[in-house]
């Protein structure tokens, strides 16, 4: 088929996006950390022949200190956008204490962000917690939303001049479902119920939190939404489909919509279901990642077309693939960037993409074998980053705000 130029709209935002537990190592304070080192955790490593020092975050990327050689790289690579997290664990590393340290840390991250010529993004929660916050429930319970609010106003009254874009939480879909019901992550609690709860607590969270930030700036705020494309097979798949959409996509989108300037979305899988509920992540045929997710960028079409109802602009706020080789890298984008270039045809009004993640880093209880980045990160070479060739195929829709596809 012959080649064509596909424009993207004037100002599309164009970037990667990372967080914090994920690549500055350390975060000593954070309840991840204290689950990576539990003997819980190692000793279920150990069962499965694994070695638990093999899962620990340790050092990460030791962004925590390489920041400005990361955002180099991102101004290097054409990026005129950026999305990163801060730790909540650091800023308030006791109940009512805030760190002034971190908070000066976190000010020269930001400063070196906008120094690189970044539009920011920043989430302030990224799947971790402070451990004092996880002991005494986390978003289990109600009363303790209160804290996460007073979190969301000192730290946008403080970075008000850096900031772009506030993103409260990170796929609160994952992140109420991945530790409360499938006992993936910390705290490994496997209830139904339980799980619904730190949803409805993560929404009250961030309805509270979307009037703090109000108050406290211009800039618009969202949450990266985890959303995927379900497609029904066989008899009843429509039903299960239904259920499993409401679910796993709508559930928590329809209760905080009202309070979001625009939509992050998150985009990975693609799932086929049936009578018996999800099936799998594609199709036998389909193209699959490292860590065996279908490839599907059709499905990101879909996705957006149906968010056009919201009559919001649309960020992607993530969407990558774990692929040492590189060898999938580029086509994975400009597949995915194709269909989000569709889905602007039809009227969706999408306007950045920020690819997972800027470098390689901690893939949470995976470690760090699955290789997102843009950039490689040396394990053996004193975290030397390498740029991939991807990264530069990249970089050139970036600059040109198009690509031939
Ligand atoms: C999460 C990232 C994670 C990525 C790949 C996203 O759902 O936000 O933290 O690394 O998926 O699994």
């Amino acid at each position: 088929m012959q080649k064509k130029i596909l424009k993207f709209p004037k100002g599309f935002l164009w970037g990667a996006a990372t967080s914090a537990y994920q690549i500055e190592g350390n975060n000593t304070n954070s309840d991840w950390w204290a689950w990576e080192h539990s003997p819980k955790r190692e000793n279920q490593l150990k069962a499965q022949g694994k070695n638990p020092r093999d899962f620990y975050s340790g050092i990460a990327c030791d962004s925590y200190n390489r920041y400005d050689e990361d955002f180099a790289l991102a101004q290097h690579l054409n990026h005129n956008a950026h999305r990163l997290s801060v730790e909540w664990a650091r800023i308030e590393p006791s109940e009512g204490n805030f760190s002034e340290e971190a908070l000066e840390h976190y000010e020269k991250v930001l400063q070196s962000a906008k120094a690189r010529g970044l539009s920011v993004f920043v989430t302030l929660q990224h799947y971790t917690l402070p451990a004092w916050f996880a002991k005494k429930g986390g978003f289990e319970k109600s009363e303790n939303v209160a804290n996460f609010v007073k979190y969301a106003d000192i730290v946008s009254k403080r970075f008000a001049e850096y900031v772009d874009f506030w993103l409260t939480f990170n796929e609160p879909e994952m992140f109420s479902t991945l530790p409360y019901l499938l006992g993936m992550f910390p705290p490994q609690k496997r209830r139904p119920l339980l799980s619904r709860r730190v949803a409805i607590n993560v929404i009250h969270a961030h309805n509270r939190a979307y009037a703090v930030l109000k108050l406290n700036g211009p800039q618009p705020v969202s949450l990266a939404y985890h959303l995927s494309d379900l497609q029904p097979f066989g008899i009843f798949g429509g039903l299960a489909a239904y259920f499993i959409d409401y679910y796993a996509n709508k559930y928590i989108l329809n209760r905080t919509i009202a309070k979001c300037d625009f939509i992050g979305v998150n985009y990975y899988f693609h799932h086929h279901v049936g009578l018996m509920g999800k099936r799998k992540h594609s199709h036998s045929g389909h193209d699959e990642t490292d860590m065996h997710w279908g490839i599907h960028p059709e499905g990101l079409e879909r996705v957006l077309l149906r968010l056009k109802k919201y009559n919001k602009p649309i960020y992607i706020t993530e969407n990558g693939l774990a692929d040492a080789k590189d060898e999938k890298r580029e086509k994975y984008i400009k597949d995915h960037l194709s269909f989000i270039h569709s889905a602007i045809e039809k009227g969706a009004d999408v306007r950045g993409y920020l690819y997972w993640s800027l470098i390689d880093n901690f893939e949470w209880a995976e470690g760090f074998w699955p290789r997102f980045g843009l950039v490689e990160i040396d394990r053996q070479d004193l975290l030397r980053r390498k740029v991939r060739f991807s990264a530069t195929k990249y970089a050139e829709i970036c600059k040109n705000n198009s690509m031939e596809y």
